[in-house]
């Protein structure tokens, strides 16, 4: 059988570090277990020309949000024996699921994997932003000493109201690690959690437009999503109150990428922070790199080491179970059946 695997060039670094597994170099640490059982492995970085040349003959095709294979409805076609699509990691927006679905391809991810990695870079980039770390760290690097300048742009999480837009696991998560700052915290998610799960987290319901006037920090942590895409256009930016900080830790897209820039420009917003982009990688002219105040980071939050151990041991799981012929972990599974069945995406595609 042909398993193709598209991910990352890792380089000389990832031939040194073999713990780097979603690196191309280091295949997820499943090359022996593929080849020893008598299967073909294709490992590319090249996602464009080099994808459509296998693809053909192509039956399980593992992609990871890092660096993403955008696998379109186009691609599927030109695709009649693939059965299987894995997402090394969490989130499946670069496979066109209503394609996908409609011709019987199984798409799954490696659910709740990279999940604790999300929220602790999500709390670490709030800080970053609302204590204006990056700007009095450049001081130290240029030779600088203006406390004056560092300060005027610094404060305290504490009393600030924080929002979240997404409740689930990574949602979930910020709330519960935000509980010692001392901050009022909101969230919309079109599932409302029980009374009593919002009581253990701390926080309260709001609908988004509601919500984003109240907020001091915006977190974003929804799926990308044919409702979700664009989803902070320029009439929804201007609605976030004014000096705001937004993170965005889900998807590139979820955020417009224009009127990001204008807000911040505009001192609209006091700063922009997340690790997400579009399209990945960011093309060095991408505007948000030069933007002002911003902490962006590359894709990187949800692949830490301990993270990338546990999406390859899910990959692992899930290719194990399909050459078995059983069914996999039912927490993973996106579209199976030619249905969207996860919760979190198939509000969004049931209309
Ligand atoms: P999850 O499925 O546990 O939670 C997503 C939540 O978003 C659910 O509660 C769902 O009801 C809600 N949601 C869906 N559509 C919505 C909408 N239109 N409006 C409001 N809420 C909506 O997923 P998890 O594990 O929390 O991950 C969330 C997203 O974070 C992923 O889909 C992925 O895009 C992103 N992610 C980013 C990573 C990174 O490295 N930066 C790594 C892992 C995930």
């Amino acid at each position: 059988m042909k398993v193709v695997m598209v991910l990352y060039p890792g380089g000389e670094t990832a031939r040194q570090h073999p713990e780097v597994l979603g690196a191309a170099e280091n295949a997820l640490g499943l090359r022996g277990f593929l080849e020893s059982a008598g299967h073909e492995l294709v490992v590319l970085t090249e996602k464009e020309r080099a994808l459509d040349e296998v693809l053909p003959s192509t039956e399980v095709l593992v992609t990871t949000p890092f660096w993403p294979a955008y696998v379109t409805a186009e691609r599927l076609a030109r695709a009649p024996k693939l059965r299987l699509v894995l997402t090394a990691g969490v989130g499946s927006d670069h496979v066109d699921l209503a394609a996908a679905a409609a011709r019987n391809v199984t798409v799954a991810e490696i659910t709740g994997s990279n999940v604790v990695s999300v929220a602790e870079h999500t709390i670490m980039q709030i800080l970053t932003l609302v204590r204006n770390y990056l700007p009095a760290y450049q001081q130290v690097i240029d030779g600088k000493w203006d406390i004056a300048e560092a300060a005027s742009r610094a404060h305290d999480l504490e009393g600030k109201t924080v929002g979240i837009v997404g409740a689930g696991r990574i949602g979930q998560r910020v709330a519960s690690r935000l509980k010692p700052f001392d901050v009022r915290v909101l969230y919309y998610d079109f599932r409302r959690l029980s009374t009593v799960e919002e009581e253990v987290l701390g926080i309260r319901y709001a609908l988004l437009d509601r919500m984003l006037p109240e907020c001091d920090v915006v977190t974003v942590h929804c799926p990308l999503t044919p409702e979700t895409d664009g989803l902070f256009s320029r009439e929804r930016l201007a609605r976030m109150k004014k000096g705001a900080w937004l993170v965005n830790t889900a998807r590139g897209k979820i955020v417009q990428t224009q009127p990001l820039v204008h807000a911040l420009e505009s001192g609209h917003l006091a700063g922009y922070a997340g690790d997400v982009w579009y399209p990945q990688p960011a093309p060095p002219d991408h505007p948000w790199r030069h933007m002002p105040h911003h902490a962006l980071t590359v894709h990187v939050s949800g692949t830490s080491l301990e993270a990338q151990r546990r999406y390859a041991d899910g990959i692992h799981d899930c290719l194990e179970r399909y050459f078995a012929g059983r069914s996999l972990e039912r927490d993973y599974l996106i579209v199976e059946g030619g249905k969207v069945v996860n919760p979190s995406y198939s509000y969004a595609f049931a209309h």
